[in-house]
């Protein structure tokens, strides 16, 4: 079974190595993204695995199609990079990691709230520059604090129970009410309400065709004053442009995103010698209240194998197998 790996690090190598037990499977790993730019180099391989941002649209899929690719396996849960109509369309199976570990995406969200309200990324530098000062590092107790989940899947779910040990009061938005977090004390509300009581809001749902930029101006504007808002899902749920607004009026307290609208730019390389050309990133990493993290949630020991595991079960199992309709890895 031959593979081709699109957007590869270092570290998918490793752990889809050590996956490979006997040897069934032959790789060839790529550091570029897959997109139209590339597709034609794709060459006798039964599968591409991709990551979050390949662009895996109906132009590059005709093409993936011609090549005899029978298999787009995504590495990850979110497959709203992949034009799943154009795939069926040519016969393409898709399928995806739908959970390998929420708790990894759940506790960075965690890490981020907890940096951006205490400050220990400035307080770290400031003390290792002899500058035991506190001013300007005032945080607040999460205890008692209101926390507004949009999306109570698996990595929502998983937030909520955190930030329910931390006593928060949790209100949760999502299209299905999960019955186990209401008998745990979460409480679901409107979006408008949630948006009108909560002091930190955390993104936790799909990006969908319906769902782009639901947090935009008109949303800021039902939040309260100060508002914290949390974004590890995906960077298109947030309006960059709206959010710079709504940070230099203050009407936002504070921003962590792990993930951002035009990351696959950027994210996942080295650029410290190169100048970013991206003005509404720049403007948005100058903001003291303001953290990013470069898509990095997933990334814990547990989770990389979990992927890589999952990843050659789905591909083995669409290769020689009859996949039921009912299988949450595969799409259509
Ligand atoms: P999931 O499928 O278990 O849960 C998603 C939840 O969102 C579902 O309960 C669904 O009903 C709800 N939902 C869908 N549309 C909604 C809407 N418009 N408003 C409110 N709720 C809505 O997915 P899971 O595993 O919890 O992952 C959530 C997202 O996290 C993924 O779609 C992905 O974009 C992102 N993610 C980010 C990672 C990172 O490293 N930063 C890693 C893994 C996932």
């Amino acid at each position: 079974m031959k593979i081709a790996f699109f957007s590869t690090q270092p570290y998918d190598r490793q752990f889809f190595e050590q996956e490979n037990t006997g040897g069934k499977f032959i790789y060839q790993f790529y550091e570029t993204h897959l997109g139209p730019h590339i597709v034609q180099a794709v060459e006798n391989v039964d599968v591409v695995c991709v990551f979050v941002n390949d662009k895996v649209n109906a132009e590059v899929i005709a093409v993936l199609a011609e090549k005899g690719v029978r298999i787009i396996a995504l590495r990850c849960a979110g497959f709203n990079n992949v034009d799943l109509a154009a795939a069926k369309t040519h016969g393409i199976a898709v399928c995806r990691v739908p959970a390998y570990s929420p708790e990894a995406v759940a506790e960075h969200t965690v890490a981020m709230l907890l940096t951006l309200n205490r400050k220990t990324h400035k307080a770290y530098n400031r003390v290792r520059e002899q500058n035991f000062s506190l001013t300007g590092l005032l945080g607040f107790n999460l205890h008692g604090r209101t926390i507004g989940v949009v999306g109570t899947g698996k990595i929502g779910k998983a937030f909520c129970r955190i930030m329910r040990g931390f006593g928060c009061h949790v209100l949760a938005f999502d299209l299905y009410e999960d019955e186990d977090l209401k008998k745990e004390g979460v409480q679901y509300v409107t979006l408008d309400e949630l948006y009108a009581r909560a002091d930190i809001i955390s993104l936790h749902c799909p990006l969908t065709t319906d769902n782009k930029h639901m947090l935009r101006e008109a949303s800021f504007q039902k939040m309260k004053d100060g508002v914290i808002v949390l974004n590890t899902s995906r960077g298109a749920l947030i309006d960059t442009v709206a959010v710079i607004e709504a940070l230099k009026s203050r009407k936002l307290g504070g921003l962590a995103i792990d993930v951002y609208e035009q990351e696959e730019k950027v994210f996942f390389r080295d650029l410290s010698d190169t100048v970013i050309e991206d003005d509404t990133l720049q403007r948005l990493m100058s903001f003291p209240n303001v953290l990013i993290t470069a898509h990095q949630a997933f990334f814990t020991d547990e989770a990389l194998t979990q992927i890589a595991r999952k990843t050659l079960t789905n591909i083995e199992k669409g290769l020689h197998q009859r996949v039921s309709d009912d299988d949450p890895a595969f799409l259509d």
